[in-house]
């Protein structure tokens, strides 16, 4: 009986123990940036809509609504949902791309882009 053959040379061990480390510390973390509203805004929104919601020029050339101002955010919770899960105008609904809880976390972010701006949201 030879024990010694059952060992793993150290080399091996080390790097199954890196791509452990690796596996583990990158799933979490993907997850977690699609599930913030943050992270879906700059994946699926700021194409259009630019990182501070003020529009691209391929978000302006297709009239995309500031969604910075006054006029989006004294809109409803239910009427931008509405917006985003079907669709309005030059602007794909999003329906079935992104779950619910994706389309609320995203409207928090949009929330978050008017008190950055100078119209500050308005309660209806
Ligand atoms: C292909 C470009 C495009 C993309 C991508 C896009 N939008 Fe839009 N968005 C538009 C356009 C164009 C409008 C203006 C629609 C109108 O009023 O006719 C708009 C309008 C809106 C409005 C205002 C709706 C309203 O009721 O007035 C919100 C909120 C919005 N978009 C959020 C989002 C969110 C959230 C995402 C990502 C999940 C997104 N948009 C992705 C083009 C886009």
């Amino acid at each position: 009986m030879k024990l010694q053959t059952r060992k793993l040379p150290l080399a091996d061990v080390l790097t199954l123990a890196g791509l452990l480390i690796v596996v583990l510390a990158a799933s979490p973390a993907d997850s977690q940036d699609s599930a913030t509203g943050a992270g879906v805004y700059k994946s699926k929104c700021a194409t259009c809509h630019g990182q501070d919601g003020g529009g691209t020029a391929v978000g302006k050339s297709l009239k995309a609504a500031d969604l910075r101002s006054a006029e989006v955010q004294n809109k409803s919770d239910a009427e931008l949902t509405q917006s985003i899960s079907e669709g309005k105008g030059n602007m794909p609904g999003f329906k079935g791309n992104i779950i619910d809880e994706e389309i609320r976390a995203v409207l928090t972010h949009i929330r978050t882009l008017a008190a950055k701006g100078d119209s500050a949201p308005k309660k209806k």
